[in-house]
């Protein structure tokens, strides 16, 4: 697709935000100066390249276009404490990191699996032999990154507490219903009013979990390409502790 093509249909495809509070233009002009982070971009794709040559089937992170959605988000929210379950190869952290970078301000809290208890397939793939989690971030964007090592099912509630108010949320873990439901209600309380929940992988294939969670909180969100959920609680609520 030409350049003026891709543009034009992420505008498009930005315009749906509107649903969840969000505004496609500042969203859009911060996907741009996300476009001119050359050596953002330039690490990623030389860990890549070093990934797929110790390890072909090297993958399993979110696509660009989520991330760098992910990346405009945090620019325009300004947030203080993000949490995402699912931290694998690294690009969301990444992206977010990135972006709380650029802010300023803000840390990023990350559960992953301890890499023995994933799948052999988590293994192969996320996270080649000789690669740690979280291996597409950037060492320069660290500071800001708190990893956890544990089940989200176990350190997910630890995590919260902890933090006590959570600005945004990302959910890339495992994406089955009772995952999704399980992770949206631990963290829900402690999103503040205003705050943002996300998730990956947002469709029929994997799971529409976040899509019944926000109806029956009755938020208003929208879902990026069939992949990225994003609700907004609203701002007048208080979520009970
Ligand atoms: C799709 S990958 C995450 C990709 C990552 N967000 C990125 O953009 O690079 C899914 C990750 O979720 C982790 N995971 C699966 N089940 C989990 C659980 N119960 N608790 C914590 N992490 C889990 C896996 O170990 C894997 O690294």
């Amino acid at each position: 697709m030409t350049f003026p093509l891709r543009v034009l249909r992420l505008l498009t495809d930005l315009y749906g935000l509107r649903a969840a509070g969000v505004s496609p233009l500042k969203l859009a002009l911060y996907v741009a100066e996300l476009e001119l982070d050359r050596r953002f971009w330039a690490y990623l794709s030389a860990q890549i390249r070093d990934a797929r040559a110790a390890g072909p089937e090297a993958g399993g992170w979110v696509s660009f276009a989520v991330g760098s959605i992910l990346y405009a988000l945090v620019r325009l929210e300004r947030p203080r404490t993000v949490v995402e379950t699912g931290v694998g190869p690294g690009a969301s952290s990444a992206f977010i990191l990135n972006a709380l970078r650029h802010n300023g301000t803000g840390v990023l809290h990350s559960i992953d699996l301890p890499q023995e208890f994933s799948t052999g397939s988590y293994q192969a793939v996320h996270v080649p032999a000789g690669f740690g989690a979280g291996w597409l971030i950037p060492g320069w964007l660290k500071g800001r990154w708190r990893l956890t090592v544990g089940d989200a099912g176990v350190a997910l509630p630890e995590v919260v507490r902890a933090v006590g108010t959570v600005d945004l949320f990302f959910h890339d873990s495992l994406h089955t219903d009772e995952q999704v439901r399980f992770e949206l209600e631990a963290v829900w309380p402690s999103v503040r009013p205003g705050g943002l929940i996300l998730a990956d992988d947002v469709n029929p294939h994997w799971s529409l979990a976040f899509v019944d969670f926000c109806r029956e909180q009755g938020l208003s969100f929208a879902v990026f390409r069939g992949r990225l959920g994003v609700g907004r609680k609203p701002r007048g609520e208080m979520g009970a502790r």
